[in-house]
C-alpha cells in the first residue's frame, strides 16, 4: 500500500505549458488512493480545463475566490482549503508563482491558499533553462526551501521553447515517487522495531480440547497495521485468530499457547524499541496435557491447572530501552488495578478496558479505553474504531519517546 493511500492532496496548478500533465498526476495520485482537489491559478485555466481536473478529481475545481461565472456566486475559503491538505503539491510551479508565494504576494487563491496552509509544501518548478538557473530564481528556491517547503527538481530535456536543458516539470511519475520516498523516510516510526502480541492462547487438555478465551485479535492486529503504517518494522506474534494481515512491513508468527507466544517474544524483544502486549493470555493451563482424548467417565471431572509465566511481567523485568505497553481487562477498580499492574510490570502505558463500559472489550469493532501513564496521569477517550484507538496508542507513545 503506498504511503499516499488516504492522504488529503491538494494539487496547485500554475500557468506553465507542463500544466496538462497535471491530469496524469491527478490519475496518478487518485491510483495511489489519495484524495486529490485543485486549485489553479486563473491563467493555469488557458493550459488545462478546469473540467478536466475535476473529472478526474472527482472533486470541484477551485481557481477565484469567488466562482465570478456562477450566479449562485459563494467565496471559495482558501484558509478551509490549506487546512484541509495532508500535503500540497505545486505542479507544474511557475518563477512567477514561487517568487510571490517566497513574498506573501498573495494576488489569487492558490497563493493565499498556500500561505494558509499548515502541511509539507512542495514544489515541481517548470520552465526554460536560463529562467531556471537565474540567480532570482536561485535565490527564490533557497527562501521556499529555507521556509521548510521542499523543492522537487526539474528534469533536462527539450524544453517548450525548443531549447534543450534542466528545466521541465518532473515526470507525473517521479513527482509521485518523489512523494512517497520523502514520506515514508520521515514516518514518525521509521526505522523502529516493534513487538506487538494479539488474540487469544489455546492451553490444550487433550489432543482435541483446550482453554481459550474470546479475544478476537482485532485491536493488536490494528496497533500492528496502524505501526506499519507509520514506518516501523513490525514483529506480529498472534494467538489463534481469524484475522488475515498483509503487510510487507509485518512479520507474523503464528502461536497457540501462552508458553509458545513466551519464547516467541523473547526471541525478538532484545531487538525490540517498542513492545505492546495485547493478546489475552491465559493466566493459567492444564498442568497434564492427556495424550488421549479423555473419555466420559461417570461423576465429575477436576482438571489441575497451574499459572502461565506472564509475560508482560517477564518484559518489564528485563526492560532495558524499550516502550513496554501493556493491557488491562478489568470489572472492578478499573483505575486502581491498572494502576498497580503498571507499577509491578515496570510499564510506560497501560491501556485499560473496562468491561462496564458499552462499546468495548472482546469481538467488537469498537473500544472505549483509558491510558494510565507512567507518571499516574488517567487519559480517558471516548468510544471509537479500534482502529483509532491503535492511531490513539501510537499518538501518545511517539510523544512520549520523542519528548
Ligand atoms: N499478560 C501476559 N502474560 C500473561 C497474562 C497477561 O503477557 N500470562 C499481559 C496481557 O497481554 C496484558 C496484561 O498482561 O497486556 C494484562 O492482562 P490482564 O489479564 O488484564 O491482567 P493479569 O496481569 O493477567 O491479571 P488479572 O488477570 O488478575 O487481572
Amino acid at each position: 500500500m503506498s504511503v499516499l493511500s488516504g492522504k488529503k492532496v491538494l494539487l496547485g496548478v500554475t500557468a506553465g505549458i507542463a500544466a496538462y500533465k497535471s491530469a496524469f498526476l491527478v490519475r496518478l495520485l487518485i491510483k495511489k488512493g489519495a484524495e486529490v482537489k485543485v486549485v489553479m491559478t486563473p491563467s493555469a485555466k488557458e493550459f488545462v480545463t478546469p473540467l478536466t481536473l475535476s473529472t478526474l478529481s472527482k472533486n470541484e475545481v477551485f481557481s477565484s475566490f469567488t466562482n465570478e461565472e456562477d450566479e449562485n456566486a459563494q467565496w471559495n475559503n482558501h484558509v478551509e482549503l490549506g487546512l484541509w491538505a495532508d500535503l500540497f503539491l505545486v505542479a507544474p510551479a511557475t518563477a512567477n508563482t514561487m517568487s510571490k508565494m517566497s513574498q506573501g504576494t498573495s494576488d489569487n487563491l492558490l497563493i493565499a491558499t498556500y500561505l494558509s496552509a499548515k502541511c509539507p509544501v512542495y514544489f515541481a518548478p517548470a520552465m526554460d533553462l536560463d529562467m531556471y538557473k537565474h540567480p532570482s530564481t536561485l535565490e527564490t528556491f533557497q527562501k521556499l526551501e529555507d521556509f521548510g517547503n521542499i523543492i522537487i527538481p526539474a528534469a533536462h530535456g527539450e524544453l517548450a521553447s525548443g531549447l534543450v536543458g534542466k528545466g521541465r516539470m518532473a515526470e507525473p511519475e517521479d513527482i509521485v515517487e518523489f512523494l512517497e520516498k520523502d514520506i515514508s523516510e520521515k514516518l514518525p516510526l521509521k526505522g523502529k522495531k516493534v513487538l506487538i502480541t494479539a488474540g487469544p492462547t489455546y492451553e490444550p487438555i487433550d489432543p482435541v480440547r483446550f482453554i481459550g478465551n474470546h479475544s478476537s485479535g482485532k485491536m493488536g492486529y490494528a496497533i500492528a497495521e496502524t505501526a506499519a503504517n507509520l514506518g516501523a518494522i513490525v514483529t506480529l506474534i498472534s494467538g489463534p485468530t481469524s484475522l488475515e494481515i498483509n503487510n510487507a512491513n509485518i512479520n507474523k508468527v503464528n502461536v497457540t499457547s501462552a508458553s509458545e507466544m513466551y519464547e516467541a517474544v523473547h526471541k525478538v524483544y532484545s531487538e525490540t524499541d517498542i513492545a505492546i502486549l495485547s493478546a489475552a493470555v491465559a493466566d493459567y493451563k492444564p498442568a497434564t496435557i492427556a495424550d488421549q482424548k479423555i473419555k466420559k467417565k461417570e461423576g465429575s471431572l477436576t482438571i489441575q491447572l497451574e499459572k502461565t509465566k506472564d509475560i508482560l511481567a517477564s518484559l518489564g523485568a528485563e526492560k532495558k530501552n524499550q516502550f513496554l505497553v501493556g493491557f488491562a481487562l478489568e470489572t472492578e477498580n478499573e483505575l486502581e488495578n491498572a494502576k498497580t499492574k503498571l507499577q509491578k510490570k515496570n510499564l510506560d502505558l497501560i491501556v485499560l478496558n473496562s468491561l462496564n463500559d458499552k462499546g468495548a472489550g472482546f469481538g467488537t469493532d469498537t473500544n472505549k479505553v483509558t491510558f494510565v501513564t507512567a507518571h499516574n496521569k488517567v487519559i480517558p477517550f471516548e468510544v471509537k474504531s479500534k482502529q483509532e484507538v491503535a492511531m490513539d496508542i501510537w499518538q501518545h507513545i511517539i510523544q512520549e519517546i520523542n519528548a
